[in-house]
């Protein structure tokens, strides 16, 4: 399969929202190779350059993206590659949930909070998206990233500065391209099956299963944003079709047509009847 190019290419339907315009330029690169010609052309154009994984943790302008949206989508991107000493090799484009399911099938635990994420590696790590209590770089030992002059590098997780929700090499430039994983220990399959069950059904009772982009702002220190919106009274808040989630208050649901402009709008007047209800200002964690 070769590279895939693609003009006016709507994003919607490639985001967990369901919602916004469509990329000037849409791109899913066939391999290194063919995102170094890209990037190397955006520059000469002059056009901006942006990555889209599963698009869960994103809100698309309804005016769209005047850019190029770059999507490890090619199965160049899809590798896993167990290394017979506990490590695991995994591209960028692998889905959270086949990496969890792959490395359980070679009995190897320790990914089973990735599990409900909707989102691939590449944009877990971008996040250092976490749950249940543990983060995507617990369990990362390297990262290979392309800069945007399209240098490749290996990257050791020491060298690289994160937290929470947040990757500094990958939101500055850096194009994650796959990443070495190193699980805790190999786990009876059952032990693995049932921890994941559990969490699942955490998911179940606590969030959402309208499309949404996850949670909408970050928990301030010490604070959780959900009871702190719950509190102020806003779940079934609504602007268009956009709505502050009766299930769990951090979460924007899309019942049905709702514009970006909608969630954007619902966002902001949350964020602003929080400050003024109890004095914190909420952070956003998806990215506009
Ligand atoms: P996208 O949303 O496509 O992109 C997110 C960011 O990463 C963007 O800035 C994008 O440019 C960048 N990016 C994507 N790929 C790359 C790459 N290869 N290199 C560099 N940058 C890149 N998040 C949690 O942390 N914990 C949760 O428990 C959780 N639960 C969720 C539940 C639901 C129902 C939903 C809808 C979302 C949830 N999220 C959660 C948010 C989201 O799934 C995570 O942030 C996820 O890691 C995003 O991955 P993605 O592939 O969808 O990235
Ligand atoms: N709560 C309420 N009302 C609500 C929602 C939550 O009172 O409407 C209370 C809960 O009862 C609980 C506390 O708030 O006491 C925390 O809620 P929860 O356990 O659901 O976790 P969270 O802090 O809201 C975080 C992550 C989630 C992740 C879960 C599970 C953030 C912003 N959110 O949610 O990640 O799935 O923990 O580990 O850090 C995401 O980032 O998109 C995301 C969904």
């Amino acid at each position: 399969v070769e590279t895939k190019v693609r003009h006016e290419e709507p994003l919607a339907p490639r985001t967990t929202m369901r919602a916004g315009g469509a990329a000037r330029i849409y791109a899913e690169p066939a391999g290194e190779t063919d995102l170094r010609a890209l990037l190397r052309e955006a520059r000469a154009r002059a056009l901006d350059v942006f990555l889209l994984g599963r698009g869960s943790n994103l809100i698309v302008p309804d005016e769209g993206v005047d850019g190029l949206v770059i999507s490890l989508a090619h199965p160049a991107w899809q590798a896993f590659e167990p290394r017979g000493d506990g490590g695991i090799w995994a591209g960028a484009g692998v889905r959270l949930k086949n990496l969890c399911g792959l490395a359980a099938k070679a009995g190897l635990g320790g990914f089973e909070f990735l599990d409900g994420i909707p989102g691939n590696l590449g944009g877990a790590l971008r996040m250092n998206a976490g749950a249940m209590g543990a983060w995507t770089f617990d369990v990362v030992e390297r990262v290979r990233l392309m800069t945007r002059d399209g240098e490749v590098r290996e990257v050791p997780r020491a060298e690289l500065h994160t937290g929470y929700r947040h990757c500094a090499e990958l939101r500055d430039g850096g194009i994650a391209l796959g990443a070495l994983l190193r699980p805790s220990a190999a786990r009876p399959a059952e032990d693995i099956a049932r921890q994941l069950d559990a969490y699942r059904d955490k998911r179940r009772e606590s969030q959402p299963r309208e499309p949404s982009a996850g949670c909408i702002f970050k928990n301030p220190e010490g604070a959780a944003a959900g009871r702190l919106i719950d509190e102020c009274g806003l779940k079934g808040e609504c602007v268009g079709g956009a709505e502050v989630s009766a299930v769990h208050a951090n979460f924007i649901v899309n019942r049905g047509g709702a514009t970006a402009t909608d969630i954007i709008e619902l966002a902001r007047i949350v964020r602003v009847r929080v400050a003024e209800k109890t004095g914190v200002t909420l952070e956003p964690e998806v990215i506009l």
